[in-house]
């Protein structure tokens, strides 16, 4: 029997499945009529009692951040979903957006309404352009059908939607850092405290959440929190997009319960391409500690995944065979890193430049042992040592990486290049590395 539980991808197949029509065939803008019948406070409680938790990387509950937003201030709230994603690996909202952007939008209602906003905003990476007409369309339909806008269905609740597009930062997806961003300035992460749900966009009361997160609410508000808390493990409640990208036959978007294995899912998938064998794989993106083979049956929630040594992060399952360079994977990884550092504090600003240079060396076989040890080092001064989780995840490759494939790493030194693609390493790392 398949583990899959499709819910949000349930009929991403159907040829209509992006239009309101083709969502609400399906029972979809029947949650928020539901939701606007309610006590606000009612709305927080079930999305508390289903134990959904933020689908964006922390795994932080929802309805718990929901709660943070002060009552009865008087003063404006904010609803903003974080539809940035540009993780490497990390590939699970766009497809959702582009099959479904109306359970967002249904989402977004139920969320501004328990939050007591009457403005949402959706901040969206620039480059993914379908997207963004898409998600345009359906905005425009939504006002069209009464479902934002003034006084949505004689309800007295009002609630506007702004659709943000960005210049396609990595760092604009910090949560904080898309608040200044979505404010005009240059987005960098902000100090903390206060928090968003204190002082977020233009300093009043602001939620932060992810797509996934925002898209799971409509249908936990149908079908009840109980029905939810039924799937997944112990902490981790419900359903998930698990991404599979790389070396699987059939890679994709796999809807399964929290606690799946990476074993079942590479079932799922068809396998590993050619036949060959699994290397090393991230569970949660780039910035996801690297796992192994060993860690194949470890459920993959976000107790289990801690307690293996990595993050769960965004489900960003990237699979790598045994034809994969460690070296050449983790170099790409810290390019990026370096290139999307916001410059804002010294130890990543600097520190990922430095990372880049002694990997493109290694790379190209140019090191000693001693190296090694310095690239850790240089790893510790980075980590924790830095304004935002962005340092954090630029080192995570590199330290897990050694941990497992020291072996790999010494290789390249001793046959003067990498040993398993010496033309390819030689060419691509000396052009860019001496540039
Ligand atoms: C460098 C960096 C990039 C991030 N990018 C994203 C992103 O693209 N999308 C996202 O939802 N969260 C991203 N996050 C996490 C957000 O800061 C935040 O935790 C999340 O949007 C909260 O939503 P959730 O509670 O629904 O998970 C990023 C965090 C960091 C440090
Ligand atoms: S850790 Fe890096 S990305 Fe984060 S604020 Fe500092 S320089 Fe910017």
């Amino acid at each position: 029997m398949s583990k899959l539980t499709p819910v949000l991808s349930a009929h991403w197949d159907d040829k209509d499945s992006f239009t309101i029509a083709g969502y609400s065939r399906h029972g979809g803008y029947s949650s928020f009529k539901k939701a606007l019948a309610m006590e606000p406070d009612a709305v927080i409680q079930i999305v508390k009692d289903s134990g959904l938790r933020g689908r964006g990387g922390a795994g932080f509950p929802t309805g718990t951040k929901w709660g943070f937003i002060p009552q009865g201030d008087n003063r404006e709230h904010y609803f903003v979903v974080n539809a940035d994603e540009s993780e490497p690996g990390t590939c699970k909202d766009t497809p959702l957006l582009m099959a479904n952007p109306h359970v967002l939008i249904e989402g977004i209602i139920i969320g501004s309404y328990a939050v007591r906003a009457n403005h949402a905003f959706i901040y969206i990476r620039g480059e993914v352009s379908h997207v963004v007409r898409r998600l345009l369309q359906a905005i425009e339909d939504a006002y069209k059908a009464g479902f934002l806008g003034k006084n949505i269905l004689g309800t007295g609740f009002n609630l506007e939607l702004t659709l943000h597009i960005g210049a396609g930062a990595y760092i604009c997806g910090e949560e904080t850092a898309l608040l200044d961003s979505l404010e005009g300035f240059r987005g960098q992460p902000r100090l903390r405290p206060p928090f968003p749900a204190i002082a977020g966009l233009y300093a009043r009361p602001t939620v932060v959440n992810n797509v996934e997160s925002v898209a799971s609410v409509p249908a936990i508000i149908e079908k009840g929190a109980e029905w939810f808390s039924s799937m997944g493990s112990e902490k981790s409640k419900g359903f998930t997009l698990y991404s599979l990208s790389g070396h699987v036959k059939n890679p994709g978007q796999f809807e399964a319960p929290l606690g799946i294995t990476l074993r079942e899912l590479i079932d799922l998938a068809g396998g590993i391409r050619n036949g060959n064998k699994l290397k090393f794989w991230t569970p949660g993106g780039s910035s996801t500690p690297i796992l192994t083979s060993e860690h194949l049956d470890i459920p993959l929630d976000y107790e289990s995944v801690d307690a293996a040594g990595s993050m769960l992060g965004t489900k960003a399952l990237q699979i790598f065979d045994e034809t994969t360079c460690i070296l050449r994977a983790v170099l790409r990884w810290t390019e990026f890193y370096k290139h999307e550092s916001c410059g804002k504090c010294t130890p990543c600003r600097e520190g990922t430049w430095w990372l880049v240079q002694m990997l493109g060396n290694l790379e190209n076989g140019v090191g000693t042992e001693e190296d090694l040890a310095k690239l850790l080092d240089i790893c510790e001064n980075i980590g924790g040592r830095s304004f935002c989780a962005l340092a954090d995840g630029a080192i995570a490759p590199i330290i897990s990486s050694l941990k497992y494939f020291r072996d790999d790493y010494l290789a390249h030194f001793k046959n003067g290049g990498c040993p398993i693609d010496p033309v390819a390493s030689t060419l691509f790392v000396s052009a860019k590395v001496g540039a």
